[in-house]
């Protein structure tokens, strides 16, 4: 399976730092056998997409309606006619400073089938849901409830992000990262048979370009979402090699 290293840049990018889109872009055209994206605030998607053809160019929330009266909202048929091919839903910061639950977000999944994005959906437990021994539960719990049932590994991907990973600088050992994606490969076949083994299982929550290669050689890591390491070139490209060279 292809490896996909899709950056997360959250709140942060002014028009000015599409020259750190364009590095980023003109470094991972290096490695052509990884999949790469950049999940960019919605502001910068149309000038990102029309100018770096090469990676693609993703967004991170939108309003699951197509159109109507919900004002500073944006669709996900905007992002697309913005430019943008894939995005972002479900992640824990949204979880828990919007209160988005399994149910929004399934629904956030299948609006961007309808706008035809591809889509990277998140789930992941707390520091204290895994201290109480609930990890698994929690994550497949989000999984059941959040994954449409039309799910496809065509538009879908799944990303692993310990909340109490993201920004941290820490990370689980290699054993429970194995056993967490090995518990969703086997949710994800339960549901979706065949297709079920073809949905990729990012790995997300500070992964750099040191701890990169040992994260993406575990069986099911089928890439990674980055966030603080995606702003820059210097910090994306390391992940981009690891995941050439897994
Ligand atoms: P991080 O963020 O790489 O900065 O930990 C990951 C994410 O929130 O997707």
């Amino acid at each position: 399976m292809r490896k996909l290293i899709a950056g997360n840049w959250k709140m942060n990018g002014l028009l000015a730092e599409l020259e750190d889109v364009a590095s980023i872009c003109e470094a991972v055209a290096a490695h052509p056998s990884v999949d790469t994206a950049l999940c960019i605030p919605a502001t910068l998607i149309r000038s990102a997409a029309g100018r770096f053809a090469d990676m693609a160019i993703g967004g991170q929330d939108w309003h699951m309606a197509a159109s109507g009266a919900h004002t500073g909202c944006i669709s996900a048929e905007m992002l697309a006619d913005a430019g943008a091919k894939l995005t972002i839903i479900g992640h824990s910061e949204r979880r828990a400073a919007q209160g988005e639950s399994d149910a929004d977000i399934r629904g956030k999944a299948l609006a961007a089938k309808r706008a035809g994005l591809a889509a990277i959906l998140c789930v992941g437990e707390t520091e204290a849901e895994r201290d109480a021994g609930r990890a698994e539960a929690v994550v497949l719990g989000q999984l059941e409830g959040s994954m449409p049932d039309d799910a496809a590994s065509e538009w879908i991907s799944v990303a692993y992000e310990p909340v109490w990973a993201i920004g941290t600088g820490r990370i689980p050992s290699v054993e429970d990262v194995k056993a967490m994606h090995a518990a969703i490969r086997g949710a994800l076949v339960a549901r979706f048979g065949t297709d079920g083994s073809n949905i990729r299982i990012l790995y997300g929550g500070s992964m750099n370009g040191d701890n990169a290669a040992s994260l993406l050689a575990i069986p099911d890591v089928d890439g990674g979402l980055i966030g603080g390491a995606s702003l820059k070139a210097d910090k994306f490209l390391p992940i981009v090699a690891a995941a050439a060279a897994a």
